[in-house]
């Protein structure tokens, strides 16, 4: 559980699911980064599922071997790139085994992945994997294959993803693709495009869905959920003008929510990630309408200083953030917030950096991600400013940063001490087999012992210790909304 204290990109996790018995290709499909990535590759296996591939968690057996990548960081790069030279020393060994790179490591290295370093038999971008059958058939007659267009419109809203490995309890549906915002940063706009909201129909029926495969929570999935934005059935591009847009019925992020909330008042809701410039109050009061859609949103702010969060082109200034904060403390007061913090972005000036720990301070964020600035090339922050910021130095407010969160995630954590909390079981704690572990609504993690429930109950648990991250404690009975 430390790795929410300080994040590192998930790492390759090869996860299989139940297959069909004519199927008798074997696909290993390994994911890195980001949720979306875990959810994408979902998709990616149900349609890789209608032409005739099961998963497989054995690499050395598998036909095709897919790896979903992540560009967020150096680091992150690096460890597919290892992984990349694994899966070609088990390609000697099995020579008829292809190996294909998707995700967000496409578009960049694409021609050094297939050109330069033949280390791959095929590119697919973010956007692209409906084209996964044609690709796969021009690797069977033998040549490279490589679609990384982005699109406009994908949002895979018509693909019912197979659920890979999960808990069978909490699943993730993605509701928008891609993103706007250009902060200097980040390489996503880049990697994945430009944004795009699923429409709401599909969202609700893959709800249902889950639902009635007994599924008891759903995170609500995007790179800013708060711009989602879905007008009466139509596209953008298929209104006269913004003023016919305006008239047609459209769903934004908090309508969404209290569709789905709705929809299944019997599940518990979540959604990431929030960005400070676009949330809005009415997304806070159809939280605290609700009470299935959880008190918890990760709001990640990069940075405490206005001078660094605009040369970030973050759209707001440390003193907006601490009034949003006041309103979600003000509407509900309960409520987990988590952050995203970056050390060292270029030009942070130490005054900048305690700007950041006085803004922590002010929130006491239950726990948060934080990371050392790494320049991606194409960014705004590559093209135009100097990464200036020694790593010694990155290394240090990095540390300063981690162990002041770790001071808040433990304060936090001992609010709930000696209150009874809602848990939804999730699984076997991985520490002891005797203890079940599940989250409260804030997002925080609690183990107890087993007695009789099992995951899936929603159950009420009185937490009589804690650490930094985890609450300890003893379940009392279901929880009434059970
Ligand atoms: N809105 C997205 C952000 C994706 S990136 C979301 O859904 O979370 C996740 C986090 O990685 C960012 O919030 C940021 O803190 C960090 N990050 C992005 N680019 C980075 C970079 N170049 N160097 C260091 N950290 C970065
Ligand atoms: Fe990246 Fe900023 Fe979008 S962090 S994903 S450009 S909100």
């Amino acid at each position: 559980m430390e790795e929410k204290i300080i994040n590192e990109e998930r790492q390759g996790e090869s996860l299989v699911v139940a297959g069909i018995s004519e199927n008798k290709r074997k696909l290993f499909i390994e994911s890195y980064g980001c949720q979306m990535n875990f959810s994408d590759s979902e998709i990616v296996a149900s349609i890789l599922k209608d032409q005739g591939y099961n998963t497989t968690q054995n690499l050395e057996e598998a036909d095709l071997v897919l790896v979903n990548t992540c560009s967020i960081r150096d680091k992150a790069e690096q460890t597919v790139r290892k992984r990349l030279e694994h899966y070609n020393a088990v390609k000697r060994i099995n020579p008829g085994m292809k190996v294909g790179v998707l995700g967000c490591m496409a578009e960049r290295l694409k021609s050094k992945f297939l050109e330069e370093e033949k280390i791959v038999d095929m590119v697919v971008g973010p956007d692209a994997y409906k084209d996964l059958p044609n690709l796969l058939k021009e690797v069977e007659d033998g040549r490279d294959a490589v679609n990384v267009i982005l699109s406009k419109e994908e949002t895979y809203g018509d693909i019912a993803p197979v659920r890979l490995g999960g808990n069978g309890v909490t699943a993730f549906v993605s509701i928008t693709r891609g993103c706007d915002n250009m902060c200097t940063f980040c390489v996503v706009p880049f990697t994945r495009g430009r944004e795009r909201s699923r429409d709401p129909q599909s969202i609700v029926a893959e709800v249902n869905d889950l639902a009635e495969k007994g599924y008891k929570e759903v995170t609500l999935l995007g790179q800013n959920v708060d711009s989602y934005l879905w007008y009466g059935g139509g596209l953008k591009k298929d209104f006269k003008n913004a003023t016919e847009m305006q008239k047609a019925t459209a769903t934004n992020f908090s309508a969404l929510l209290e569709l789905v909330a709705q929809a299944q008042p019997g599940m518990r809701i979540r959604f990431s990630t929030s960005n400070p410039q676009d949330m809005t109050e009415d997304v806070l009061h159809a939280m605290s309408r609700h009470k299935n859609i959880c008190n918890y949103i990760h709001l990640p702010v990069q940075s405490g200083s206005t001078q660094v969060l605009k040369a970030m082109n973050r759209q707001h200034t440390r003193e907006e953030y601490f009034e949003l904060i006041d309103k979600v403390r003000e509407i509900l007061p309960d409520c987990g917030i988590s952050q995203d913090m970056i050390a060292g972005f270029p030009g942070e000036t130490e005054e900048d950096h305690q700007d950041t720990l006085s803004l922590m301070e002010y929130v006491k964020y239950d726990f948060g991600f934080m990371f050392m600035y790494s320049e991606r090339p194409g960014t705004m922050a590559a093209r135009k400013l100097e990464d200036d910021i020694p790593t010694e130095i990155k290394k240090r407010r990095l540390t300063e940063i981690i162990n002041m969160q770790q001071k808040h995630s433990a304060y936090r954590t001992a609010q709930f001490v000696g209150q009874t909390v809602e848990i939804l079981i999730e699984k076997e704690s991985k520490k002891s087999d005797a203890h079940w572990s599940g989250r409260n609504p804030q997002n925080t993690v609690a183990v107890f012992p087993k007695e009789n429930y099992k995951p899936g109950d929603l159950v009420m648990v009185k937490i009589n210790d804690c650490t930094s991250t985890t609450l300890i404690g003893e379940a009392v009975g279901y929880s009434k909304q059970d």
